[in-house]
């Protein structure tokens, strides 16, 4: 192999497999052997996506609109997204801030490509959501991991932040709520990591995918409060949309052209039907079903959180957002890989590794995600019981 190849090398190698994925084979190989499978692994809403979107992507269809959109996406989806900012956050967008992506996984390779630089250092949270870490090292960056506890409700302080910046350091990546633990920024601390990152000359970055699903009254976007930073958010999660790959950045003005060039180099346009039937999401009758469903999340919030810790996985008492429980198993198991393994195999309950999320204590959590009916819940605590009842 020569240098340059070498090189390469070394950076994929970074670039870790997501375990969850092994759960879920395992656990469809099981379930083919004829095993019933209580599923806490996948991070995606199990309600299938609202009618009304699916009907306006039918009528796209026989309209014939299937073809490439423009690189930041229809207008009018645009406008709903500017009205959506202006509605819940009371903050004022223009459209051409807004760019519609392939999920929040195409804004996120897109302002990887904006933001980070070969050599630079991005702040982030251990744990946190996976690919991110990848996307900076796929831009020859390093992903600077800033470990977060239950102490922090496990969401970075300023504290921490300063503790691990370096000369390299050019970003700060948060998320809130957070995947894996379902914890928000709030708007003082969220706050306060802004003037810090502005101040030091950074780029800010703020995933807020999981806004919508989130189980207190003040969840502030970072636009109410930074207007230069960078978001990005998607209809997987509150919209229900996992599959048709359709999320949105938001960027200040200083980076609309650039993120337009980048948008029509990597992916020309997000699927347009995709987005003509998000147009429906904005609809009042959809966005109905959408808070029935953070009802039913909210309930089943409440229940594994409180079964959980009492079986004796310690557990945040303020998940406020998303749809996970990021646990404690030390009193268990200071192996999360190999628990998971056996309560997989032997209890037929699919959990994911807090290995997955980052270097920091993973092996002593597991997550836990409640994107299964109440039915299974219960099944799951109760299967989860038997299995501990030695310990
Ligand atoms: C924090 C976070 N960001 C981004 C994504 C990517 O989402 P998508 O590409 O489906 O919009 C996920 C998916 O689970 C996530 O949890």
């Amino acid at each position: 192999m020569n240098n340059r190849s070498q090189q390469l090398a070394r950076q994929l190698e970074k670039v870790n497999p997501f375990r969850v994925m092994t759960v879920m084979h395992r656990a469809a190989e099981l379930e083919a052997a004829g095993r019933k499978i209580v599923h806490m692994e996948v991070g995606e809403p199990d309600f299938t996506t609202a009618q009304p979107i699916i009907d306006a992507a039918k009528v796209a269809l026989d309209k014939g609109l299937t073809q490439y959109t423009a690189a930041p996406g229809i207008t009018e989806l645009r406008e709903r997204i500017c009205e959506h900012y202006q509605q819940r956050h009371g903050v004022t967008l223009s459209r051409d801030q807004v760019l519609v992506t392939p999920g929040a996984s195409g804004g996120l390779t897109l302002l990887a490509n904006l933001l980070v630089e070969h050599g630079d250092g991005i702040l982030l949270s251990d744990p946190a959501y996976p690919c991110v870490r990848n996307f900076i090292h796929l831009m020859g960056a390093t992903p600077q991991l800033v470990p977060v506890g239950l102490v922090e409700n496990f969401q970075p302080t300023v504290e921490l932040l300063k503790q691990h910046a370096t000369d390299a350091t050019s970003g700060v990546w948060l998320a809130s709520p957070s995947n894996p633990t379902g914890t928000i920024l709030d708007r003082q601390r969220l706050g306060e990591i802004a003037n810090w990152s502005n101040q030091a000359g950074y780029s800010l970055l703020v995933d807020e995918i999981y806004h919508g699903l989130h189980y207190v009254e003040d969840l502030p976007s970072i636009l109410e409060l930074e207007p230069s930073a960078h978001v990005v958010n998607s209809f997987s999660k509150y919209f229900g949309m996992t599959g048709w790959r359709l999320g949105w950045i938001v960027v200040p003005e200083s980076s609309i052209e650039m993120a337009n060039i980048l948008a029509q180099n990597l992916y020309i346009s997000a699927s347009s039907i995709a987005q003509h039937a998000a147009l429906a999401a904005f609809e009042s009758a959809t966005q109905e079903m959408f808070e029935s469903r953070r009802e039913s999340f909210r309930q089943r919030r409440d229940f594994l959180a409180a079964a959980l810790s009492q079986l004796g996985f310690g557990v945040s008492d303020s998940i406020e957002g998303a749809f996970y429980v990021y646990a404690n198993i030390s009193k268990f198991s200071d192996d999360a890989e190999s628990f998971c393994q056996h309560i997989l195999e032997q209890h037929g309950v699919a959990i994911t590794p807090g290995t997955d999320f980052g270097e920091h204590d993973g092996r002593n959590h597991v997550r836990f995600a409640f994107t299964t009916g109440m039915e299974d819940l219960e099944l799951g605590v109760e299967r989860l019981a038997a299995a501990l009842q030695n310990h």
